[in-house]
């Protein structure tokens, strides 16, 4: 069973297709190239330094070709034999920084919540997670998720295409639940947050990562039009003190949280992977400090959260 009854019900008919009954005039053509893509044998995968699979395959370059049909990759890098899809964000810096709050991922059941093409989930079944529970509404993240589980094969791992809040699940509880970069686009962060709480087992633990606007804007910031960074939907940013204050109000606590990380350029990036706009034209060309709407520029925080019983 793949994390509870509910969940396996819900999740079984996307393991084989993976858009189940979504309408989108893109899913033909990615189902063509998913159709397309080559039975791998001798596999060999490796999950815990990197997410890479090699198998048996002499033609990389069609094979390119293929994935580069998958545009844009927003997450990764992957690597499927010399084929290096070096994504826009080089997602291995937010797990390095996850990894070092130290935080036991062992035969726990997961749930991550907006987990785009399920870099992080292999990178959890890498650290000996058991099961790995995606909700991704944007289906090119899905159409991703699809071609390297293609050739990573793992069943360890499952993608449903919805929002957690369409999903309704009421019978299903994790150990950890993962929210990165999803507060800020809510437009009812503690609603957000009181449905990750629901869905924690006793002794869980919400992994939340979002951007954190300076001290001087009380509790939060909040763009004008939804735009900062040229991220469009960005309703709140909260501060550091906002963050604990929402915590305290939903009977959460900070078990441990980490340093601030301001974003680079290393880290985000345009790529022949991705090749359109990206971080060079979030911030003001004359002050990095400023975004290029005159917020201050993006810093990253994880916090992880129990129950804390009030
Ligand atoms: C900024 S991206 C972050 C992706 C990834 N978690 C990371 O940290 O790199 C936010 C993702 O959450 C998805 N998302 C937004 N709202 C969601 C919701 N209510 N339920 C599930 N996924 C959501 C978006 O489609 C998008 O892929």
């Amino acid at each position: 069973m793949f994390i509870s009854e509910e969940v396996e019900g819900l999740s079984q008919e996307y393991i084989d297709n993976p858009f189940g009954k979504k309408r989108d005039k893109r899913i033909e053509g990615w189902l063509q190239i998913l159709n397309a893509l080559p039975r791998p044998e001798n596999i060999h995968v490796e999950l815990d330094s990197q997410v890479s699979v090699n198998f048996s395959f002499n033609d990389n370059k069609l094979l390119e070709e293929k994935l580069l049909g998958l545009l844009p990759w927003r997450k990764g890098p992957f690597k499927l034999n010399e084929i290096i899809i070096d994504s826009e964000w080089d997602s291995g810096k937010k797990w390095e920084r996850f990894l070092k709050l130290n935080q036991n991922l062992k035969g726990k059941s997961i749930l991550d919540v907006g987990s785009g093409n399920g870099y992080y989930a292999f990178r959890m079944i890498g650290e000996g997670a058991n099961q790995v529970l995606c909700l991704e509404p944007n289906l090119m993240h899905v159409s991703q998720f699809a071609s390297i589980n293609h050739f990573i094969g793992s069943k360890s791992v499952r993608m449903i295409p919805e929002r957690l809040e369409h999903l309704g699940l009421k019978n299903s509880y994790f150990d950890l639940i993962f929210s990165m970069g999803l507060l800020y686009h809510q437009r009812n962060p503690k609603e957000h947050l009181t449905d990750l709480k629901k869905l924690l087992s006793k002794k869980g633990k919400i992994i939340l990562e979002t951007i954190i606007s300076p001290k001087k804007y009380g509790k939060l910031l909040e763009p004008k039009d939804g735009n900062y960074a040229s991220m469009p939907n960005v309703h709140y940013i909260h501060t550091d003190y906002g963050c604990k204050l929402l915590f305290k109000q939903l009977g959460l606590k900070v078990v441990t949280e980490s340093e601030l990380q301001a974003t680079e350029g290393e880290e985000q990036r345009r790529t022949k992977w991705m090749p359109f706009k990206s971080f060079e034209s979030a911030l003001d060309k004359n002050n990095k400090s400023l975004t290029v709407e005159g917020y201050p520029a993006p810093q990253r925080k994880f916090y992880v959260l129990e129950v804390s019983g009030i």
